[in-house]
């Protein structure tokens, strides 16, 4: 087995401290299995979860979910992290995002708020997140630029809204954003469920690669800065996912479950050992999950003598795992890969078929206790 990168130690934890959320986006990346979210870490095991993730050299906890805004002990876990010099970053919906409560979370340390919008459209972003929400989203991006926090805007990119980038450029700088994100789904959970509705054409892809570069150039060095997530089907050169597995980022699930990525408990032979059952230090080094695709001692042809193999590190494993059904394969969007056919049939077969209504995450929340405030 190759030694994990740099000094072998993770620099930003995502905690996903809930799959309950009370939009119902079709390209969420949460597992389809509500039961998956049952048993969540309590307020203390969340602490010392923070406090292993610093010990092991985590510099940035993402706070995400599902809607990390549903538990009512976000303030103090944005307190304790903020306390033992975690940088935070809040990964939210907004729909509940009240003054008060974002100024419980500013007074607890929150350093920078991620802000998701559905389209730049209201109507057809409230169709896509299946409630009406976007107007108490503007809101909640406006409540963010008061209280001085930096904001950054994210939107998910499929073939309903990829469309929409230059009005999304265009509502980005009117909010004073600091940043925008401009991601393609990702097709994992339930966004590889309703892929065949969301995935945009190759036409789609490269027209909103061509609307990025004509905003970038006329922001030039001005706000926001434009972070874009390329259509990775769409390509013929896998991404780095994770900047390789296990090798800058660690995942912790609502029950506690510790992840190289948060798509990869779906990969079946790998035993996931959760924080109830060892410490994040003994998981990351140690767990032969986190150990199975470090380096490229693991690898087959062609990535084993591939001069790109540290670049990308063969791609993504759980999008391996999903099409071929073997993580340890080239992921197939590489062109060298035997099953890159896959692909560039998925991506043919978008282009033949008219566009479909998007379909919604469901049942709402993925649990039938959720407590989100539904309520519009
Ligand atoms: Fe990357 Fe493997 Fe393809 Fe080379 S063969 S480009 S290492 S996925
Ligand atoms: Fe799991 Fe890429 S999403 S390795």
């Amino acid at each position: 087995m190759s030694a994990a990168p740099q000094d072998g130690r993770p620099l930003g934890l995502l905690a996903e401290l809930t799959y309950r959320c009370p939009l119902r986006c079709a390209y969420c990346s949460n597992p389809v299995d509500p039961g998956a979210s049952a048993g969540e870490l309590a307020f203390a095991e969340w602490c010392r979860v923070l406090d292993e993730a610093r010990a092991l050299g985590v510099l940035q906890v993402h706070l995400s979910g599902g809607e990390p805004l549903v538990r009512r002990d976000l303030p103090g876990i944005v307190a304790h992290a903020h306390r033992i010099g975690l940088y935070t970053s809040l990964i939210t919906g907004g729909q509940a995002l009240s003054a008060a409560r974002l100024a419980a979370l500013t007074a607890a340390g929150l350093d920078h708020v991620q802000l998701s919008v559905q389209d730049a459209r209201a109507a057809e972003a409230d169709a896509i997140a299946g409630r009406p929400v976007h107007a108490r989203k503007l809101a909640a991006a406006a409540l963010v630029v008061r209280a001085g926090l930096p904001l950054t805007v994210n939107a998910v990119l499929h073939r309903a809204n990829i469309g929409s980038v230059p009005a999304l450029v265009a509502l980005a700088e009117h909010l004073r954003a600091d940043r925008l994100e401009l991601a393609n789904a990702q097709y994992y959970g339930w966004a590889l469920l309703n892929r065949r509705a969301l995935l945009p054409t190759r036409e789609q892809a490269d027209a909103a690669e061509a609307a990025v570069r004509a905003a970038r150039r006329r922001l030039g060095d001005g706000r926001p800065e434009i972070v874009y997530v390329p259509a990775d089907l769409h390509d013929d050169v896998p991404k780095p996912c994770m900047q390789g597995w296990g090798a800058r980022q660690l995942t912790v699930a609502p029950d506690g479950k510790v992840l190289p990525c948060p798509a990869a408990a779906q990969i079946s032979g790998l035993a996931f050992l959760t924080v109830r059952q060892a410490p994040l230090e003994e998981i990351w080094f140690r767990s032969p999950a986190f150990n199975r695709f470090r380096g490229t001692d693991w690898m087959r042809e062609p990535c084993r003598s591939c001069p790109r193999r540290e670049l990308d590190h063969g791609g993504c494993r759980c999008q391996a795992f999903q099409l071929t059904g073997d993580a340890a394969a080239t992921d197939p969007v590489c062109r060298l890969s035997p099953h890159h056919a896959l692909v560039t049939g998925i991506v043919r077969d978008a282009g033949e078929r008219p566009a479909e209504p998007v379909p919604r995450r469901s049942p709402p929340c993925g649990l039938n206790s959720c407590r989100a405030p539904h309520s519009s």
